[in-house]
């Protein structure tokens, strides 16, 4: 049986592509045939090194916010490796609705938060500043809209008394490593049931 191939998009330290990378393995349907980042100095490129997976990087600067000329870029790498699924692991750039429908229904992304609260930037810090008893995250399909798009998983965590948006960050991330894994591994099977932590 041939594996379904995964492409991982980052932009920073990818704890997140690391456990989808490491979860790959065995009897798992999948393996990561890429890693691409958009900055030349994404801590994750070298663990994905480590781990035998192609990088590579289009860093979005030299295109100074001429979004169609760096998602043209963008696409080469992930065109030539052909992935089944895209996922997007920590990437910070905003993609356009055109670059998303070509990969419609086989891009997924994870968000710090319960979606559909707290969309954007800054999750942690609005969900303790609301007073809210818990927070988490969210895998979804990406569509054009941000942070939008049919759930797949989501993994609840409490907010404790006298969290900061840090000790928050740190333990819903912990959660994200459990969760991220878990949907792929169902989404690449044709599951789309969402997956519910804890
Ligand atoms: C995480 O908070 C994740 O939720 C968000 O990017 C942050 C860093 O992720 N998408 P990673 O360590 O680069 O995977």
């Amino acid at each position: 049986m041939s594996h379904k191939r995964v492409a991982i998009l980052i932009s920073g330290g990818g704890s997140n592509m690391v456990s989808l990378v490491d979860s790959m393995i065995g009897d798992h349907p999948a393996r990561p045939c890429l890693v691409l980042a958009n900055d030349a100095a994404a801590g994750g490129l070298q663990k994905a090194a480590d781990r035998g997976v192609q990088t590579a990087i289009v860093d979005h600067r030299p295109f100074k916010g001429d979004r169609a000329a760096f998602e043209a870029e963008l696409l080469k790498p992930i065109l030539d490796v052909q992935p089944d699924v895209v996922c997007l692991a920590g990437f910070m750039r905003v993609l356009t609705g055109d670059f998303v429908s070509q990969f419609q229904g086989r891009m997924l992304n994870i968000h710090p938060s319960l979606l559909p609260k707290y969309k954007g930037l800054n999750t942690h810090a609005r969900a303790i500043e609301a007073g809210d008893a818990e927070h988490g995250c969210t895998v979804h399909e990406v569509t054009a809209a941000l942070d939008d798009g049919p759930i797949l998983g989501q993994a609840r965590v409490p907010i404790e008394i006298g969290d900061t948006p840090e000790t928050l960050a740190g333990r819903v991330l912990g959660y994200e490593h459990q969760l991220y894994p878990a949907v792929l591994r169902r989404f690449v099977c044709g599951d789309k049931t969402p997956v519910l932590l804890p």
